[in-house]
């Protein structure tokens, strides 16, 4: 089968792999029709990360189950599942309280815990950006997808990993109704954070981020948009607060936080936040910081190469702060959410920039990694190049023209629409 390939720094590409087939008898098999690139996969893709070379990239998985192993009792062939990016065994110490994120049983190292598809220090399971995925603990992992599956894989598909994990950073951060909320980072997470603050009720949202583009979405999911590269969020905040500050903060950039100018700097979004968030406010960080960086002496520095970030301590201790930290557990919200999915209360996919083959992977890594404007989030089909077959992404348009088109034209609310909606908006 196809897969794209880690080949080493900044080196992706799509070549046959040995096909993934059933190993256990708890596993499924599943045909992977969307599955998309994350800025996980891009501290990987840089080299920054013990991530090894020859290993198949991929933890946002959605597809159709094509064999499942003789223990599976509750998922079928045939059913439409998306797979959270965490592994996990459903019966360890951890899985027991609902920590899936930290499952004892499917990391091998015995001083760590947590797995995850195709990705470094996560265990050994290969990546989804495939053909197929073998899933373990199917029953256990898989999330089912009604009837109409086939035709919003784009919304379904950011279950896997980044609206939970957004909606996570909030619960970390505790965004209650009427909360005024900042969201450092307007990358998919960031944007997904600041789109579950605003479906909590958040009476007021800011996003930092120094991308025009992502920015612009974010205004257009009802965000109040911060350009550092113009203005410093922690002024504008306490200046829109009486100088009290955000009552809480979401960090969705991770280790290789970098200024305007692409100087990296860890601590810029830690710090900003400390200063930027009130006394006793709470701060979610699902930006990954890691215990090792092998490119980040050269990038950074040595203490930051051993995952020693330096922080304004004192003043996080003496404002009172909370911090909740770490990989999201998916599984604590796919399903709330896949019902507002369902339910017509959300549409994730308006983050969505482009749709591509898997042979187009590499060029898209390159764009992605590259933050290239209006590469927001990019979506990868397997098997034909275009995994929604005879659904919205069969036009001649691209989700991304067809935007342009809309913003073109002053439509309003464009960034909710799908392709379908979009085109109907449009006359088309
Ligand atoms: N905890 C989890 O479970 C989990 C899950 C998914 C992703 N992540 C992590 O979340 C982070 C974000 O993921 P993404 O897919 O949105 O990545 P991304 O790289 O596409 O987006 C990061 C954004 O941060 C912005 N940024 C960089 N420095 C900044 C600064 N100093 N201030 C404000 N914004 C800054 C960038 O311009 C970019 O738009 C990554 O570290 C990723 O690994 C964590
Ligand atoms: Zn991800
Ligand atoms: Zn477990």
């Amino acid at each position: 089968m196809k897969a794209a390939v880690y080949e080493g720094p900044r080196s992706v590409t799509v070549k046959d792999v040995p096909d993934a087939k059933i190993e256990h008898p708890a596993d499924i098999l599943v045909k992977i029709t969307t599955t998309n690139i994350c800025g996980s996969d891009l501290h990987m893709y840089e080299g920054r990360t013990s991530f090894e070379s020859g290993r198949t990239l991929g933890h946002e998985n959605l597809g159709q189950v094509v064999e499942v192993g003789e223990a599976v009792t509750k998922v079928k062939a045939g059913d439409w599942v998306v797979l959270p990016f965490n592994i996990a065994c459903g019966f360890c110490k951890q899985c027991e309280q609902g920590l899936t994120n930290y499952c004892l049983t499917m990391q091998p190292e015995p001083d760590k815990a947590g797995a995850a598809y195709g990705f470094a220090e996560m265990g050994p399971y290969q990546g989804g950006q495939a053909e197929f995925l073998r899933v373990p603990y199917g029953d256990f992992n898989a999330l089912r997808l009604g009837e109409d599956a086939p035709g919003r894989q784009l919304d379904y598909v950011m279950l896997a990993d980044i609206f939970p994990t957004g909606y996570h950073a909030t619960e970390m951060a505790g965004v209650k109704p009427g909360d005024q909320t900042i969201i450092y980072g307007a990358g998919p997470v960031g944007l997904m954070a600041a789109y579950s603050a605003i479906l909590k009720g958040a009476g007021r949202v800011w996003v930092a981020d120094h991308q025009p583009d992502r920015l612009r979405i974010a205004e257009e999911i009802g965000a109040i948009p911060i350009n550092t590269a113009e203005q410093d969020p922690a002024e504008v905040v306490k200046e829109a607060t009486l100088g009290l500050g955000a009552d809480n903060g979401c960090e969705c950039v991770g280790y290789q936080a970098h200024d305007p100018q692409g100087t990296e700097d860890a601590t810029l979004t830690m710090n900003g936040l400390i200063d930027t968030v009130r006394f006793t406010g709470g701060i979610g960080v699902v930006g990954v910081f890691l215990p090792e960086d092998p490119g980040g002496a050269e990038a950074q520095g040595e203490l930051e190469a051993q995952g020693k970030v330096p922080l304004d301590f004192g003043m996080l201790w003496f404002k009172g702060q909370r911090i909740g930290t770490g990989q999201a557990p998916v599984k604590r919200y796919n399903r709330a959410l896949r019902d507002l999915i369902a339910g017509g209360k959300a549409e994730p996919s308006f983050l969505v920039s482009h749709e591509l083959g898997l042979d187009e992977a590499p060029s898209a890594y390159e764009h992605f990694d590259n933050r290239d404007d209006g590469w927001t989030k990019v979506v990868l089909h397997p098997g034909n190049g275009n995994g929604s077959r005879g659904t919205s992404t069969t036009a001649h348009q691209t989700l991304e023209e067809l935007r342009q088109e809309a913003r073109d034209q002053g439509l309003e609310g464009r960034s909710h629409m799908n392709k379908e909606q979009l085109r109907q908006a449009l006359g088309h």
